[in-house]
């Protein structure tokens, strides 16, 4: 007997446990980044990539698998075969048209409403049971055409929406305040694009509201106060973020590959955090048939509970103008 043999089976052998199965579908910069974010949080077991360019996905996956030791346990495969996303947990669907400098997201939707209308048919074969996050923009408009043609129930497929928004606005009033953005609670809700609305009479620094912020003690004083003057630079700011990255390096992937990595694990490990992830809404707040952002709860079946936050009268108001603009641009797709 080979020494150090392990003697028969293991008594009560131990039920091996779950793999956790993710699929990014499209390899594009979002989509490779997105499976090397959740490799690196360790937020699955097993990583599949898809994309129709054969030798693209091929390499990423090669790339990203190189580096597999340097990770948390996982392993990774990439195909042009969608079978590859086969018994998929999560899936995440990147595909789409990139942004050029001169274009809103919402200008996409001629591009991307047909590819999602012909694809969510193949994904759901392969992985009926997946939690479906979009992320190809305009993503409130894909996310609304996806359920519409998947037949899928709203709590299964969502968009991950102003997740993005919320995290870049977290981050520019870090710096303004100098507190750490992790005591920074703060959402963007509405389109993630133009219209959306960052929701200030809710957030807060600590325990602080926001809007009541006294500065931190400097030499001549209090500083990084948030009048009102500063709000409207930031929410600019996080409003025109994506552009001003375009415009320098062609697309973004970075942050929306973490905040998406952030949806998956709040999935795959059923943690029931509070996202601001585009859903479709039924007379949330008097507002229905569009999908939006707003702060929900997301678990291992999907979204479930939108959050009643309280609004001021010109937030909600925002909230329903945006409404408006996704529901016009889905109207001309026949959504
Ligand atoms: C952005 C893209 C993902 O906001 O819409 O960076």
């Amino acid at each position: 007997r080979a020494a150090g043999a392990v003697e028969g089976t293991v008594r009560g052998a131990i039920e091996p446990r779950r793999t956790t199965r993710l699929a990014v579908v499209g390899a594009g910069s979002v989509g490779a980044t997105m499976a090397y974010a959740a490799l690196m949080r360790g937020a699955a077991r097993s990583v599949a990539l898809y994309d129709i360019n054969a030798a693209k996905v091929e390499a990423e996956a090669l790339d990203i698998g190189h580096g597999i030791q340097f990770m948390p346990m996982a392993d990774v495969t990439g195909s042009d075969d969608i079978a590859v996303c086969s018994g998929a947990d999560v899936v995440v669907v990147t595909a789409g048209a990139k942004q050029r400098p001169d274009q809103s997201r919402l200008d996409l939707a001629e591009a991307t409403v047909g590819l999602v209308r012909k694809i969510m048919p193949q994904l759901v074969e392969v992985a009926p049971n997946a939690v479906y996050v979009m992320v190809t923009n305009p993503v409130d408009i894909v996310t609304y055409a996806a359920l519409k043609v998947s037949g899928l129930p709203p709590h299964q497929l969502f968009g991950s929406g102003t997740v993005l928004d919320s995290s870049r606005l977290r981050y520019l009033l870090a710096q303004h305040t100098g507190v750490a953005v992790q005591n920074i609670h703060a959402y963007i809700a509405g389109e993630h694009g133009d219209s959306e609305i960052p929701l200030w009479s809710s957030a807060s620094i600590g325990s602080v509201p926001l809007t009541e912020w006294p500065g931190m003690p400097g030499p001549d004083g209090p500083v990084g106060r948030l009048g009102a003057a500063d709000r409207e630079r930031i929410a600019e700011e996080v409003v025109n973020s994506a552009y001003r990255i375009i415009a320098g390096k062609g697309a973004t992937n970075y942050a929306v590959a973490l905040a998406g990595s952030r949806i998956i694990e709040a999935v795959l490990n059923d943690e029931r955090r509070i996202l601001p992830v585009s859903s479709l809404l039924d007379d949330y707040k008097g507002i229905s048939d569009v999908c939006l952002s707003v702060p929900s709860v997301v678990g291992s079946t999907g979204v479930g509970a939108r959050l009643d936050i309280a609004m001021s009268r010109e937030e909600h108001e925002g909230l329903r103008r945006s409404a408006d603009a996704v529901r016009a641009v889905a109207r001309r797709f026949g959504l």
